[in-house]
């Protein structure tokens, strides 16, 4: 079970696969599913189980995510932001689609 250590701040809310989340502005996306009790943010590539977070680093990619039609975000990396649409990744997702820019 998480739990976030302080009160939120400045409350923002996002969407998670059609559900209204909560979170602190600016805190990481990762940070706020968990503490929403999400714990299937993505399928593995290969076998299709759900995967959640882990090192909330930036270092395993067991956090992406798609957000805003854009795969493959990393969830510990991407700040909260007031509004954002955020989906579980299915699979691999294409490289090329909705790469920065
Ligand atoms: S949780 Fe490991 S890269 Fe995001």
């Amino acid at each position: 079970m998480f739990k976030r250590l302080h009160e939120l701040h400045v409350p923002v809310t996002f969407d998670f696969e059609g559900e209204t989340v909560t979170a602190d502005d600016g805190e990481s996306l990762a940070e706020a599913l968990l503490a929403h009790g999400v714990r299937h943010v993505r399928n593995a590539v290969v076998s299709g189980q759900p995967r959640a977070p882990y090192c909330m680093i930036g270092v395993c990619f067991e956090c992406l995510v798609e957000i805003d039609g854009r795969p493959n975000r990393q969830a510990c990396m991407t700040p909260v932001r007031a509004g954002m649409k955020v989906r579980r990744q299915r699979g691999a997702a294409d490289v090329g689609a909705g790469g920065e820019g």
